[in-house]
């Protein structure tokens, strides 16, 4: 009697013993499944659009991939600050902890060379082959994906960055025509008009690289030779005419804009003041064009645009693409994605929200507005394409940070002679890093 009733707790200990081995065991495969490898039908995808037509645009294409994928979850993960510069920082930080995300948002060639120099890309070439995008992708872009002679960037739009936007109302009120805004002198003629009539601030501007995105387009206005030099690291003079002339014409755009600028990023103040009437003006990306129809207004009624001075017969290039990265925890669906971000369809999702036009030259046109109709039109009539600075694919990533550093000084000193100094002493400093040679004309 004694000795069953020790065999039956014996038993019962065991039981115990075994069923907790099971739980642990159990318990860190989910553990391993859910932490170390992530949840299996995850996508990880960092990005920096945050204003309303930015945000609205990537919701619509991660509903498509839901549509698609039902059972998947896309955790979308928005980093703010600059075009991407905190994002970079961030992304930096991830990799080094072995934490990268599944994919983010890059710009094509220098911005994404320092991930392919360390060797954590993957080409992409399937992608490409599979969506025929040769076919569909114009030459330029096709060869902005390229790093020795295979692909490792998909490409979702192409923003076109020399624009300044304008409150129609506010021109037809003041009967300035916006296509005869062809020069610099006509421009400002436009704001002194604005400026009489009581708009003390004209023009809307924002934090430090906005600054150094009207200045690149300057930099083009003063032509595409002159813009070549300067992305091939061959702007080495402080006395050199046609950068302290566009230093010069900098300064003169600045006296029109508000003195709040700092405080505020692209979208919260300069072109939502755009929007609100509370200024005539705004030079940015297209971008802009999804924020404007986000709040009701319609292309050519209530707002419009014209290239920047100078640069009527050129399409400054800002193209976000998704890469591959080696070692990323749900493969399967950053594939799906890359397919989803290749395809017609997801294009012709992403691009009518964002504003910008489909990196395919297969688009469908119906989808798009009239400012867009009109884009896709540019884009193949223009002389010249030139690529971004400040949105990553111009020039050396140093140069890129540098110059923001530097317009955000100058946005506070305006002194020409110190900025041209300081420019082209860091151009001199970094020549070994401009591995581009540009041939924009
Ligand atoms: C650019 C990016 C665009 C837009 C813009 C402002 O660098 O390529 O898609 O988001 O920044 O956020």
């Amino acid at each position: 009697m004694k000795k069953k009733k020790l065999d039956s707790r014996r038993f019962l200990i065991a039981g115990i013993t075994v069923g907790i081995m099971v739980t642990i065991i159990i318990g860190l495969g989910v553990y391993f499944l859910t932490f170390s490898k992530g949840e299996a039908n995850l996508l990880v995808i960092y990005h920096w659009w945050s204003s309303p037509g930015e945000a609205k645009a990537l919701s619509g294409l991660v509903g498509l991939f839901n549509e698609r994928y039902p059972n998947e979850i896309v955790e979308p993960i928005l980093i703010t600050g600059g075009p991407g510069y905190k994002l970079r920082e961030v992304i930096k930080t991830l990799i080094l902890a072995k934490e990268a995300p599944d994919t983010f948002q890059m710009h094509p060639t220098y911005e994404a060379k320092p991930y392919f120099d360390e060797g954590l890309l993957q080409p992409v070439d399937d992608i490409w082959k599979s969506n025929n995008l040769e076919k569909v992708i114009p030459k330029v872009v096709q060869s902005m994906c390229k790093f020795n002679g295979h692909y490792y960037e998909v490409p979702i739009d192409i923003h076109r960055v020399n624009l300044i936007w304008y409150n129609k109302k506010i021109l037809d009120e003041n009967e300035i025509n916006p296509s005869s805004l062809t020069t610099w002198d006509a421009f400002f003629d436009a704001c002194d008009k604005l400026k009489a009539a009581g708009r003390q601030y004209p023009i809307q501007i924002s934090a430090g690289w906005t600054g150094a995105h009207c200045f690149e387009s300057i930099i083009a206005s003063q032509g595409i030779d002159f813009y070549e030099d300067w992305v091939n690291g061959k702007v080495t003079s402080a006395e050199d005419e046609r950068l302290v002339k566009s230093l010069e014409i900098l300064k003169k755009y600045l006296s029109y804009v508000n003195p709040d600028y700092a405080e505020f990023d692209w979208w919260n103040n300069a072109t939502s003041r755009i929007i609100s009437g509370e200024g005539a003006f705004n030079l940015m990306g297209d971008w802009a064009n999804g924020d404007f129809k986000d709040a009701g207004m319609q292309y050519d009624r209530n707002y419009g645009s014209f290239p920047v001075p100078g640069t009527g017969n050129m399409y400054g290039l800002c193209i976000d693409t998704f890469q591959r990265l080696k070692n990323i925890n749900h493969p399967k669906n950053l594939e799906r994605w890359l397919q989803l971000v290749a395809s017609k369809e997801g294009q012709d999702t992403f691009n009518p929200i964002k504003g910008s036009i489909s990196a395919r030259t297969d688009a469908n046109v119906t989808k798009y507005d009239l400012y867009q109709k009109s884009a896709i039109l540019d884009f193949v009539s223009v002389k010249y394409m030139f690529p971004s600075v400040v949105h990553g694919s111009g020039a050396p990533e140093d140069f890129k940070l540098k110059l923001a550093d530097v317009m955000s000084e100058f946005m506070e000193d305006q002194n020409v002679t110190d900025t041209a100094a300081e420019l082209t002493d860091y151009t001199k400093s970094i020549q070994d890093e401009y591995t581009i040679n540009w041939e924009l004309n």
